[in-house]
Order: C-alpha cells, then structure tokens, then sequence
C-alpha cells in the first residue's frame, strides 16, 4: 500500500493548538435500544445502506487519519454490533502501521456472543452503557427490558479480556438519580470502572434542560453520602473527559464527565467520523465535511488527508452549551456518534 500521507505535510493541529489523536467512528446509526436522553421512542428513520462507508472505506479513511497522527480509533453507533461482520473491520484496524489502540462504546447487546471475537480480531477495551441496575429503571429510561442482556454482555467482556471494562452511565431526574451509589456499589462488585456523563443537548426529542440537568456536583454529593471519595487531580486527567476520584482510599476509581458544567474543549483531542462519512471537528459542530462524495469519485490518499487537516484547522474552540445562542446540533448522538 502506498504511504497514505507525508507526516510533515500536516497534522490535525486547529488554531488553538490542540491535535487530534483520537478519531470515534460511528458504524451505524441504528440502535436496539431507545434512550431518552438519545432517541424518541419509534426511533429514527434510520440511513440506507448504500449510504453507509463499507469496511474498506472506513479503513481507507482510518489508515489516512493515522497517517495524520490518530493514535486511538473508537467504535460507535448507533449500537456498534448491529453493524454485520464487525469483527472484520476491527481485524482491519488493527492491521494498519502504527496500529492505533482500538475501543468501543456499546449499549452491551449481543456482547455476550462478540465480545471474544472482537477481542480475538484486536479490539483492546469496551465501553458499556447501562445508567442503572434497577430493572424498572432501566425498562423506563431506555424503554426496552433488556438489563439482563446488558449484564451479560459486560460480564462477556470480563471474561475476555477486554480491560478495564468501563461503564458509562448518563444520571436522570426523576429516573435514576437517586440511585447513582447503587450502580456504584454494584460496579464496584463486578470490578468495572464506573463513569459518569452529564447529559448533553443530543437528544432526538430536544427536552435537554439545563436546570434541571444532573449535575457532577450533584453526582458526587449523593456518592459522597455512602463512598469517601478522594479527587485523583488534574494530572490523571490528561485530555481523558473524565475526572477521577478513588473511591474509599482506593484502587477502584470513579468518573465523572462533566461536559456540560465543566466543559474540557480547551483538551479537545478529538475527531468523528458519521456512518455516512461525514467528517466532524466536534459532537456539537454545525457543520460537517462530506467525506464519502470524495471518497467514491476517485479522490487520492492525499487529498482526502488534505480535506481532513482543513476540517480540523477550522476546529471552533468550544461547544458552547452554556451561551444562551447555542443550538443544538442537527443530528442526535446516535447519527452523530458518541
Ligand atoms: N448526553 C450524554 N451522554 C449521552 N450518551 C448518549 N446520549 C447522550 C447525551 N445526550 C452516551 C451513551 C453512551 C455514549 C455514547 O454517550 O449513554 O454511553
Ligand atoms: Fe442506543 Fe446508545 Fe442512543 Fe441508547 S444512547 S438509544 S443505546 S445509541
């Protein structure tokens, strides 16, 4: 294969300094799940196929961008496992020189039947999302019955390998608020990693409200009130979202993404790529830069590097969810890609 790109012709570097060295790829944007926080009940309609990158494309695309210094590749949806064959393209990624770590963010459905070939094909680390462990709870606030599946599917990636396995959850008013210690005792029990996610303006209803948003501040008072919990600081922070706490002296540790009330662009080190091949500086950018036109009309290596390295110069400095002109973006996270 020829060299993709010249290192020294460019990298990802925008106008404030920041590189990007994480690349999230979403596979599809379709999903078994409905969160309420994500998706309306009927869900979307949701992309045609030929209109979704093929294996080879999202390589093609990958291998560019690690060209381009992306060090880490991350698989998300939609539900990443509904894409057929997935596997194979993380044997794909995995192939590529350097070889980027390789992760996924997963709502845990059929983990348990892939966790061990996606490790096998390469796959380092998982994400699981599950907001809570009380069965109603969880029926309610991602309207299917499925906690049983999920936690088989975590249980699957512990037995596999894929470590630390980390639990992201998303704290609801009224829903599963009041039991975040219980999901955090509950991690801890299971050896997984437990983080947080302020809930952010994505969802397909647009219902997000900032004042009556879960707060970190809120989050760590109710842990607080069962965990001595002990902040692990800036420096363990790096340009990871998540701010760390260890719980009871340690050594499991606790997450809290604060996106919203502590947002951490200034460490932004990321870059997204849609099911469709639109490319994205920002989960909340306004605009996007098609990708797959240029991919299927012949465009070279280089030129597809090129448009990758003007995106990301035109990185805005912050998604600005606080400024009272903010808009939502378009697309859910599901279309987007978490
Ligand atoms: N705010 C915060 N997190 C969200 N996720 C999905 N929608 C939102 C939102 N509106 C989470 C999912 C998953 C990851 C991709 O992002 O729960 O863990
Ligand atoms: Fe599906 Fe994830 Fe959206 Fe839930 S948050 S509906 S699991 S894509």
């Amino acid at each position: 294969m020829p060299t993709t790109t010249d290192p020294a012709a460019g990298a990802l570097v925008d106008a404030f300094g920041r590189v990007a060295a994480d690349l999230r790829v979403s596979v599809t944007d379709r999903c078994n799940l409905r969160c309420t926080y994500c998706m309306p009940a009927e869900g979307l309609d949701w992309l045609p196929k030929p209109e979704l990158l093929t294996f080879e494309e999202l390589t093609r695309v990958i291998a560019i961008a690690v060209g381009l210094g992306i060090r880490s590749v991350r698989l998300t949806g939609g539900e990443p496992l509904l894409r057929r064959g997935l596997p194979e393209l993380v044997a794909q990624i995995a192939a590529l020189e350097p070889r980027p770590r390789i992760a996924m963010t997963t709502n845990g459905l059929g983990l348990d039947r892939l966790a061990q070939p996606l490790k096998d094909a390469g796959l380092d680390r998982v994400n699981v999302s599950l907001d809570t462990i009380d069965r109603e709870a969880f029926t309610r606030l991602t309207r299917r019955d499925r906690l049983d599946d999920v936690v088989k599917g975590l249980q699957a990636a512990a037995d596999a390998g894929l470590l630390p396995v980390k639990v992201n959850a998303v704290a609801m008013r009224g829903v599963n608020d009041e039991s975040v210690a219980d999901l955090l005792q509950w991690c801890l029990d299971h050896g997984y990693e437990l983080r947080f996610i302020e809930q952010m303006p994505l969802d397909a209803d647009h219902r997000w409200d900032r004042s009556t948003m879960v707060t970190q501040a809120e989050i760590l008072d109710r842990l607080g009130e069962r965990f001595a919990l002990t902040p692990l600081g800036a420096e363990a922070r790096g340009s990871a979202p998540a701010e760390t706490w260890l719980v009871d002296g340690g050594p499991a540790v606790v997450g809290v993404i604060a996106s919203v009330s502590q947002p951490f662009c200034g460490a932004c080190d990321r870059m997204r790529l849609t099911a469709d091949g639109q490319l994205r500086s920002c989960l909340f950018a306004r605009s996007e830069h098609d990708l797959r036109t240029p991919l299927r009309s012949g465009a070279s290596d280089a030129e597809l590097a090129e448009q990758m390295v003007r995106l990301m110069a035109a990185k805005k400095a912050g998604h600005g969810i606080d400024d009272p002109s903010f808009l939502q973006p378009a697309r859910p996270m599901s279309a987007i890609g978490g």
